[in-house]
């Protein structure tokens, strides 16, 4: 009996499969995504500043699935002393990612992937923080990425943008980004794994001074054509505008809040604020 209902199960099973392994469309007829999303569209984007009180700043950041948490420190003293420079402070920028934040576990030591992503963060900083005005010192930001779906070296740097901005750090700008690419043929904004592993899949994070436009990170992963790089180039710089927008409106959530906070005659305490 039991080897029947197992036949039986088998026969549906291959009826089904013709079915199951038709072709998944990254973009539908009707421009959506397999997420629902549009091509332009980000994934739901959540910020809240000052949630790591010891820190001079801090921030959470939930985007789509990614989770990621940043404190800042500084300017403080720069050790080791044959580190610092005489004439700027030094941004230091550790990127990690949390053991359980991937579905294979992650070796909690950091790898050659957190160093360079460690890096080239760093460096977008540098040109966006009035670093010579405080020289001899030292300006750590750490990020902590708790949950991961593709897209966490641009929610990182998101997050710390907001960070230094809640240490009260001056800045030319917010640094903020997106990561825009390919899958299937379609230039999309702000890939999630899935998409980022498509065959022919180009992923291309960049981040900006959005008030200027200047470029402070661009990788790429895969190869675009020219008229594909002018593509994914309008569409980020559409998407970061709102990121951009969203940073502002968190730090601001936070300072009102703050100085409602101050009167007399609203005691409540805030723990922080939350925009998305
Ligand atoms: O996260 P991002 O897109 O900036 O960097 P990536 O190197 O392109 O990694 C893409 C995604 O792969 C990450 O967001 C994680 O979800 C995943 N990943 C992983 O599963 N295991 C690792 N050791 C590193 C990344």
């Amino acid at each position: 009996m039991a080897i029947k209902k197992k036949e039986e199960k088998e026969k549906t099973e291959k009826k089904k499969s013709p079915k199951s392994e038709e072709k998944l469309e990254y973009v539908n007829k009707q421009g959506k995504r397999l997420d629902g999303r549009t091509v332009e569209e980000t994934r739901p984007i959540k910020i809240t500043v000052g949630v790591v009180p010891s820190a001079d700043g801090s921030c959470y950041l939930e985007w789509g699935q990614n989770k990621v948490i940043a404190a800042v420190y500084g300017p403080r003293e720069c050790l080791p002393k044959h580190t610092a420079s005489p004439y700027k402070a030094v941004v230091r920028y550790t990127y990690r990612m949390a053991t359980f934040s991937v579905p294979d576990r992650k070796n909690p030591r950091p790898g050659r992937r957190d160093v360079e992503i460690s890096k080239v963060s760093a460096e977008a900083f540098e040109k966006a923080i009035f670093t010579e005005k405080f020289p001899n010192t030292a300006i750590d930001i750490f990020v902590e990425v708790l949950d991961s779906n593709a897209g966490t070296r641009i929610a990182a740097l998101t997050t710390a943008s907001v960070a230094l901005a809640d240490a009260g750090i001056p800045m030319r700008d917010l640094v903020a980004g997106v990561a825009v690419g390919r899958a299937d043929g379609h230039i999309i904004v702000d890939l999630n794994k899935y998409e980022e592993d498509a065959p022919d899949a180009v992923d291309m994070p960049i981040a900006i001074l959005p008030n200027s436009e200047e470029i402070v990170l661009l990788q790429m992963d895969g190869l675009f054509s020219k008229k594909e790089w002018q593509q994914a180039r309008q569409l980020a710089f559409a998407a970061i505008k709102n990121v951009h927008a969203l940073q502002k409106q968190a730090l601001l959530k936070k300072y009102e809040n703050s100085e409602s906070a101050e009167k007399p005659e609203k005691t409540e305490k805030t723990n922080g604020s939350d925009v998305q």
